[in-house]
C-alpha cells in the first residue's frame, strides 16, 4: 500500500493521537543533578557562564539538595571546589575535605537522595589535570593509586556511587578491587568511559576552577573524532566491571549514545554539559530561541538515542514541567 491510502499525517491529527503514538518521553526518573560545593561559608554564587546553576559552601549545599530531592529527582551528583589545592589533590582522601563534609551533611539531612561522586582530581591540583603530573604527562599507574584512595574515602562519608571521570587506563578495575577489598562490594560504579576531550566543559571548568595550567587533556581524553574507540573503551569498562557506562558530552555525540545502546547490556548514562546547557540560556536570553522548548527537544533527543539516565543541570527545570503536567 501506498499513497494516497497511506497517510503517516492521520497518527499526527491532534494531541490525543499524538500522545498514543509518543515513542519518548521524559520522566523524573531519568534526572541526575550535579551540585557544585566550595569552600567558605554563607556562599550561594551563581556561576556566570551557566545562569541557574549555583555554587554552595557546605552549610547552604543541604537545603540545595532538599529542593532537588522535594521536586521528586532520584540523585545528585556531586562536584568538589577546596580551599587548598597541591599537585597530587589530596583533598581528595581526605576526611575533612570537601566531597567528603559535603557528603556527610547531605546524608545526615537528606537520607533520602541518591548521592553519586565525580571522582578525579582536576579541580583539587595546582595543575589542574586528572592525575599525578610525571614529566608533562599524567602518569596512569600513579594516579590509579590516588584513585583508590579517593574512592574509598568517599564510600567512607557516604557515597551511594562513584563516577570515575578521568579516563586513567585501568580505573574502574583499580577502583572495585580496592571497593571490594574494604568490603564495599555493594557501591556500584558508573563509568566515564567514553569522555571526549571536548570544549564543550568551558563552563565546567570555569564553575569548578579546573581548567589545566598548561597542555590540555588530548592525551587522556578521547578524541572528537572516534566511534570506535568509544565502543573500545566501553567494552573495557564492561570487563573491568562498570555497573553504569558514561556517554559525554552528549549532544554532539548522541550516535556514540546509540552505538553503545546497541553493544551493552548495562544501563547507559549521558552527561548533558555545561556547554551544551550554557548555550541553550545564552540562545534563549538574547531571544533567538524558545529555552524552554530547545531545552525539552534536546534532553527527548539524548533518551531517544539511547540514554537511560541523564545528568543534567536542566534537571530542576525539566522536573518542574513535569511535576507541572506540561510535559
Ligand atoms: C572532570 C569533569 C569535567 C566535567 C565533569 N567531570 C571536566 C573536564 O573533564 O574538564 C565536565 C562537565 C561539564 O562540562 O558539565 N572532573
Amino acid at each position: 500500500m501506498e499513497f494516497p491510502k497511506l497517510r503517516p499525517r492521520r497518527l499526527r491529527a491532534n494531541e490525543n493521537i499524538r500522545r498514543l503514538v509518543r515513542e519518548t518521553k521524559l520522566s523524573l526518573d531519568d534526572l541526575i543533578y550535579p551540585i557544585f560545593v566550595r569552600y567558605g561559608e554563607k556562599i550561594v554564587e551563581e556561576i556566570p557562564s551557566m545562569p541557574g546553576v549555583f555554587r554552595y559552601s557546605v552549610d547552604k549545599v543541604v537545603d540545595a539538595v532538599k529542593e532537588v530531592r522535594d521536586l521528586g529527582i532520584p540523585a545528585i551528583i556531586l562536584f568538589g571546589i577546596p580551599e587548598h589545592k597541591d599537585e597530587v589533590g589530596s583533598d581528595t582522601w581526605n576526611e575533612q575535605g570537601i566531597i567528603q563534609k559535603a557528603l556527610r551533611e547531605i546524608k545526615k539531612h537528606v537520607p533520602d537522595i541518591y548521592v553519586i561522586t565525580d571522582v578525579c582530581f582536576c579541580e583539587y591540583t595546582t595543575h589542574g589535570h586528572c592525575g599525578v603530573i610525571r614529566g608533562n604527562t599524567v602518569d596512569n599507574d600513579l594516579t590509579l593509586e590516588n584513585l583508590k584512595k579517593q574512592a574509598i574515602s568517599h564510600v567512607e562519608s557516604g557515597a551511594d556511587m562513584l563516577a570515575p571521570s578521568g579516563m586513567m587506563d585501568g580505573m574502574v578495575q583499580a577502583i572495585r578491587s580496592a571497593l571490594d577489598e574494604s568490603g564495599y562490594y555493594h557501591i556500584p560504579i558508573m563509568a566515564y568511559s567514553a569522555k571526549f576531550a571536548s570544549s564543550f566543559y568551558g563552563p565546567f571548568r570555569e564553575a569548578a576552577e579546573s581548567a589545566p595550567a598548561f597542555g590540555d587533556r588530548r592525551s587522556y581524553q578521547m578524541d572528537p573524532a572516534n566511534a570506535r574507540e568509544a565502543i573500545k573503551e566501553v567494552l573495557l569498562d564492561v570487563k573491568e566491571g562498570a555497573d553504569i557506562i558514561m556517554v559525554k558530552p552528549a549532544l554532539a555525540y548522541l550516535d556514540i549514545i546509540a552505538k553503545v545502546k546497541e553493544v551493552t547490556l548495562l544501563p547507559v548514562c549521558a552527561y548533558n554539559v555545561s556547554g551544551e546547557y550554557a548555550m541553550i540560556k545564552a540562545g534563549g536570553r538574547l531571544g533567538w530561541i524558545d529555552e524552554e522548548k530547545v531545552m525539552v527537544e534536546t534532553l527527548l533527543s539524548i533518551k531517544r538515542a539511547g540514554a537511560d539516565m541523564i545528568i543534567t543541570y536542566f534537571a530542576k527545570d525539566i522536573a518542574k514541567l513535569i511535576n507541572k503536567g506540561l510535559i
